[in-house]
């Protein structure tokens, strides 16, 4: 069975359309607030799942009403949710503003994600014994996402760690020996190396310097620039396709989601990576967070028709 497992975050995302930033201390009116499923662990389950994949979600949720409504839409998904319910705890949520750019700011209440435990990650360890590839992000607690590697690896999973939001204070190099392939974006990668790649030459030496620290190595995402990577002695690059973006929340995400299935499928790296890349780029021209990931029947027809 190619079944991928995502252990992570479940939040509910409040997301407001601004028509331009306002400065500190001032009040504007927002175009829209939309709340739906995100949390960067959820975002990346949805995706795998929309993309074919046979999906569990290890997190938890609070006792408050958003419990309700994250679990309700992740399950609506298809995704085999195991959910903790913390008591006493606020389910995460975050407060996003994208602006007229299709930017965005991210305020985390990381709730109950941040109570996810060791304990909790064993109780559900079937299903990261029995996954092919395992998801984590950096949303919830480090000793958790470290129980979750170990044990997937322990069941012969390929491990892939999104280090997003960038971790603060930085990781020590060799923690990452835990995970067999790191996702860093530019900046993150920058929290690592102390320098920031910004073109696809500068990725694949970022993603060849950071490669030694995991067992298989590290991919770079740049956004519209592209992604680089350092794979088992491969190491390539390739540019974005060019689309309309109008709100860049959950790209990596998706790209991650998107990875992870096609690598279940045991496609090569180039052929996996440019299948997430094509998947993030679509998330990038429609709304939301969960909301914007594609199904794969829309990734057969050509991105061309959406390119700027
Ligand atoms: O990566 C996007 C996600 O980051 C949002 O869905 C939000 O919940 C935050 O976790």
């Amino acid at each position: 069975m190619k079944f991928v497992t995502v252990v992570g975050s479940i939040n509910i995302d409040l997301t407001s359309y601004l028509d331009r930033w306002p400065k500190v201390g001032e009040t504007i009116a927002v175009r829209e607030t939309v709340s739906s499923l995100g949390g960067k662990g959820a975002n990346q389950a949805v995706a795998a799942a929309r993309l074919g994949a046979r999906t569990a979600f290890v997190g938890a949720i609070g006792t408050d009403g958003f419990a309700q409504q994250a679990a309700m839409e992740l399950r609506r998904e298809g995704v085999g949710a195991l959910l903790q319910e913390v008591p006493d705890a606020a389910t995460g949520l975050a407060f996003i503003d994208v602006g007229p750019d299709g930017g965005n700011m991210i305020r985390l209440a990381g709730g109950a994600n941040l109570k996810l435990g060791p304990s909790d990650i064993q109780r559900q360890k079937e299903v990261l014994l029995d996954a092919q590839v395992v998801l984590l992000q950096n949303e919830i607690g480090l000793e958790a996402s470290l129980q979750a590697a170990r044990l997937a690896r322990s069941g012969g999973a390929l491990v892939i760690m999104d280090p997003a939001p960038a971790p603060s204070p930085a990781w020590p190099r060799d923690l990452l020996a835990d995970f067999d392939i790191l996702t860093p974006n530019a900046h993150e990668a920058a929290g690592l190396l102390g320098w920031e790649p910004a073109t696809l030459d500068e990725g694949r030496e970022a993603a060849r310097q950071l490669a030694p620290c995991c067992a298989r190595g590290a991919i770079i995402t740049m956004g519209g620039t592209g992604v680089a990577w350092a794979l088992d002695g491969e190491v390539e690059a390739l540019p974005a396709p060019k689309v309309k973006t109008i709100d860049t929340v959950a790209a990596g995400d998706c790209f991650n989601g998107a990875l992870a299935r096609r690598l279940s499928l045991g496609e090569s790296y180039r052929d996996a990576i440019a299948f997430a890349m094509r998947a993030a780029a679509l998330a990038t021209t429609r709304k939301g967070a969960a909301a914007s990931l594609p199904r794969l029947d829309e990734l057969e027809a050509p991105l061309k028709s959406l390119s700027a």
